[in-house]
């Protein structure tokens, strides 16, 4: 990768025009650099209108992010993190997973620009184009087993809510176990890995991904209808606020299901389940499909299907749900 690409793609951001010469002018490098450095964003999928006598602009503006305007919004909470942004990482999941083994402290948050191998549940992708979403990884550490956290990934769902709630996105529901839905459209997803003992201590890499502005190439290569932070906020987005608000909820919401456990939240995520009380179907990880009504969820996160035969319990694991209606 060359090293000036993302510089460059910093300087454009605004989504304005910049010849190449002030561009180079303002990294110390020849045209002919700039030019190679641009060729290596297009190939991560950035499109660049390039017009005779004005220069390069983005088709919009990136959504970057800050360190100092994140460390602004932390607010009372940026002592509880440290945040580390990369421009370009495989996995912020993968990259967070090592750190975690080689003894990266609770609270370590790792966000980037770019990832290019983005990994998603049940062994699928994550897409994000350059910019145009939120993908970071949060380390948490528990002093309780991995066996204790079954309802975790439902838990930071529920933050996610919340943040959105506070930035003026209303109307944004879950979908069991822990995909964020406006209108039926995927917003953000949620990946997390753990790490350590069943009886304790554990750490979890909880992996977020956060539709920011979703060029449509990326669009297309996504296998469900989509929806991004852009069109539910238009100009107020910004992603350092957006991953401020998010770190914050998350604080709280950890510290209720570290002490009370996930019970202390079972009732609140109900609320903001998209299929409560809907027909739904579970794709099981060995193919089978399973009808039945999201009856709600257990004190553990457990989904509740009721069909005819009763209410079953089904662990998250490898499941997904989707409407039946
Ligand atoms: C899902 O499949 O819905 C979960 C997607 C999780 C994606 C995020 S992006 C940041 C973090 N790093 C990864 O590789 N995956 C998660």
């Amino acid at each position: 990768m060359n090293s000036y690409t993302f510089p460059i793609l910093r300087l454009l951001a605004d989504g304005q025009f910049h010849s190449g010469e002030a561009l180079a002018a303002r990294l110390g490098v020849t045209r002919a650099t700039v030019w190679n450095a641009l060729q290596d964003a297009e190939k991560m999928g950035v499109t660049l209108f390039s017009v005779r006598g004005r220069g390069y602009r983005l088709p919009y503006p990136l959504h970057l992010l800050d360190e100092a305007q994140v460390a602004q919004g932390l607010k009372d909470y940026r002592a509880r993190f440290a945040l580390q942004l990369f421009d370009q990482l495989d996995s912020t999941n993968a990259h967070l997973m090592n750190e975690a083994a080689n003894g990266a402290a609770h609270g370590t948050c790792v966000a980037a620009t770019w990832q290019t191998a983005g990994r998603g549940r049940r062994g699928r992708a994550w897409q994000a184009g350059l910019g145009a979403g939120l993908t970071f990884s949060l380390l948490w550490r528990f002093q309780c087993g991995a066996g204790a956290l079954s309802g975790l990934s439902l838990a930071v769902g529920l933050a996610l809510v919340r943040a959105l709630a506070e930035l003026g996105v209303t109307g944004v529901a879950l979908k069991w176990p822990n995909d964020l839905l406006f209108e039926g459209r995927k917003l953000a997803g949620i990946l997390i890995e753990l790490q350590g003992d069943m009886d304790g201590p554990s750490a979890a890499v909880i992996g977020i991904g956060l539709n920011l502005h979703l060029p449509a190439a990326v669009r297309e290569a996504i296998d469900q209808p989509v929806v991004d932070l852009q069109e539910l906020l238009g100009s107020k987005l910004n992603a350092s606020e957006v991953l401020a608000a998010v770190l914050r909820h998350l604080a709280d919401v950890l510290q209720v299901f570290e002490t009370r456990g996930f019970e202390a939240l079972q009732q609140e995520w109900m609320d903001a389940h998209a299929y409560q009380g809907q027909p739904v179907r579970l794709l099981m990880p060995d193919g089978r499909m399973i009808h039945g009504v999201a009856a709600g969820v257990a004190g553990d996160g457990a989904l509740l299907l009721t069909d005819a035969q009763g209410t079953r319990r089904y662990a998250a694991g490898e499941i997904s749900m989707r409407s039946a209606a």
